[in-house]
């Protein structure tokens, strides 16, 4: 008799004694029941550097809480649009997201102040902004909203790109239908520039440029190239006119399950899934703009004098949005150092924000 033979005889015995029921013995013990299972909503492709720090993030929690905790990252945008996220999560129905922070300062319009029109020189800059007080201040402003901010990812500098033609100075974008996210501020930003602004879901750009909705759009390099948008829209122009944070977020509704010593632990995996996220970031933007050029992306790098001309441009986007946070403003820039430098100071000066 065979091997899989005498096996089969042996458990149709078993079933004959037993009267047909079979008992199994596993050796691995039965994994512990999760006492709360949460959903994470991220709008980004499996692969995307936010979303491998989520799934860091869910790892972490379920391995510090032995497993009490358990968090569903759901990628792809399956759980929404970012405004539906949000307001899901402001009554509960989605625990914990990574969001832009364009779509939260809709909400929470102070938040508005750390995404200016080239407001950081680099992205050291911004992250000494986020690192240090400034960014503590504007995380716990998320509270009182029915969120609670967790940590700060990195969404690198935003670009414009196009269908058209290259842009290399202000009138090549003007009178341009660019999409903008569903933002008030960053459709101000594009107008000012003398483009028109259509507000589009993040879905649905790829089908608006190819349909010809809009001749383009802004996003970082791993956006355009997670999202497919250099099949569509060929001209690349770096003016990194935005660096706009993503925030991880919880709902105050989940948090307020939560013991103590719970908060304490999903405060610090936030953080250092951040900081793992911020790595692959670095990684992922290099990497986009290879693929990218590689399938025929024209780069064009703007100019000094014609980012200058950039910047003047949307100087009264300030006034209307930050009016009454100068104060906020300039310890940002203070934070820059180097803004002197390329001029930044001087446009901000000159121009007069007050
Ligand atoms: C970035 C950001 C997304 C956002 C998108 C957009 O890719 O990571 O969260 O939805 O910009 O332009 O809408």
């Amino acid at each position: 008799m065979s091997k899989r033979a005498k096996a089969a005889a042996v458990l149709l015995a078993a079933a004959a004694v037993t009267g047909g029921i079979v008992a199994w013995h596993c050796a691995a013990p039965r994994q512990k029941e999760p006492e709360f299972v949460f959903s994470y909503a991220e709008n980004q492709t499996e692969d995307y550097p936010t979303t491998l720090g989520a799934q860091k993030f869910a790892e972490l929690v379920e391995e510090r809480t032995d497993g009490r905790i358990r968090i569903l990252v759901q990628a792809e945008g399956v759980m929404g649009t970012e405004h539906d996220v949000i307001e899901q999560m402001q009554y509960g129905g989605i625990d914990f997201a990574r969001v832009s922070l364009s779509q939260l300062a809709e909400y929470i319009p102070e938040l508005n102040v750390l995404q200016m029109p080239y407001l950081y020189t680099d992205s050291a800059h911004m992250w000494r902004v986020l690192d240090g007080g400034i960014g503590d201040m504007f995380l716990e402003k998320v509270s009182g909203n029915e969120l609670v901010g967790l940590s700060w990812y990195d969404a690198g500098a935003r670009n414009f790109y196009n269908s058209r033609q290259p842009i290399s100075c202000l009138e090549d974008i003007e009178g341009m239908k660019i999409r903008v996210q569903e933002s008030e501020m960053m459709a101000d930003m594009v107008e000012a520039l003398g483009a028109t602004a259509v507000p589009t879901g993040y879905a649905d750009v790829y089908s608006s440029i190819e349909r010809g909705i809009v001749d383009g759009a802004e996003n970082n390099w791993p956006s355009y190239e997670a999202m497919s948008h250099y099949e569509v829209a060929q001209y690349y122009t770096v003016d990194e006119h935005t660096r706009v944070p993503e925030m991880q977020i919880c709902s105050e509704h989940t948090w307020e399950k939560l013991s103590e010593e719970d908060r304490q632990i999903i405060r610090e995996c936030a953080w250092e899934s951040a900081l793992y996220e911020r790595k692959l970031w670095t990684e992922r933007e290099a990497e986009s703009r290879r693929i990218a050029t590689e399938h025929g992306t024209q780069v064009v790098e703007l100019s000094p004098e014609e980012k200058k001309r950039f910047q003047n441009a949307v100087m009264g986007v300030y006034e209307k949005y930050c009016g009454d946070q100068m104060d906020v403003i300039e310890r940002i820039i203070d934070e820059g150092g180097a803004a002197e430098e390329n001029g930044q100071q001087e446009v901000f000066t000159e121009e007069g924000t007050e």
